[in-house]
């Protein structure tokens, strides 16, 4: 059964009609052409489809397109901040933190996704108990992108460069605060 939605990616709208059956991770690739969501396992193992829908990481080969009517959903090649590329991007450059690439976008994702659950508030399985404002060391980030799979091993470039941007925005913050301190 064909339905007609919508998707917002990456800034712009796409209005298509999908087979029910349509996973959002083949709507994006085969059918608007949008291939930075790779395909990997397709069992929702490895985490190179990643994407953030309305905000939050999610695994497109595990979702249905028509369940994601109306939702906005950015891939790494729309992920931006106040710079151009994203300050993950830079830094995964930076760290050495990939070899063929074919994780990256996931990895990429990911990392944007655990850097506002953890900024959020939100704990993780080896976050101490009562914290309030986790902070994003390697033991920490090795936790939230475990969902994340590299068969190039690139793994200590990743965290590198997660843990660099996280420091970078933790120290960010407090100077605001401390600017916005009368
Ligand atoms: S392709 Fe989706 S998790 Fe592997
Ligand atoms: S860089 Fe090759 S799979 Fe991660």
């Amino acid at each position: 059964m064909e339905t007609e939605i919508t998707l917002i990616v990456d800034g712009q709208q796409h209005d298509l009609s999908v087979d029910t059956r349509v996973t959002l991770l083949d709507a994006l690739r085969d059918r608007l052409g949008i291939t930075s969501p790779k395909k990997g396992c397709d069992h929702g193992q490895c985490g190179s489809c990643t994407v953030l829908q309305n905000g939050r990481r999610v695994t497109t080969c595990l979702a249905f397109a028509v369940a994601s009517d109306g939702s906005t959903i950015i891939t790494s090649e729309g992920l931006r901040d106040d710079a151009d590329p994203h300050s993950l991007h830079r830094a995964f450059l930076d760290h050495d933190g990939f070899q063929c690439g074919y994780c990256t976008p996931g990895q990429i994702c990911s990392a944007a996704g655990l850097l506002a659950e953890a900024e959020a508030g939100w704990p993780s399985a080896v976050t101490p108990p009562d914290t309030t404002a986790p902070t994003l060391d390697a033991e920490e980030i090795r936790e939230r992108i475990s969902g994340n799979l590299c068969r190039c091993g690139a793994y200590q470039g990743i965290v590198a460069a997660v843990e660099s941007v996280a420091k970078a925005r933790a120290l960010d913050r407090t100077r605001k605060r401390r600017d916005a301190t009368p």
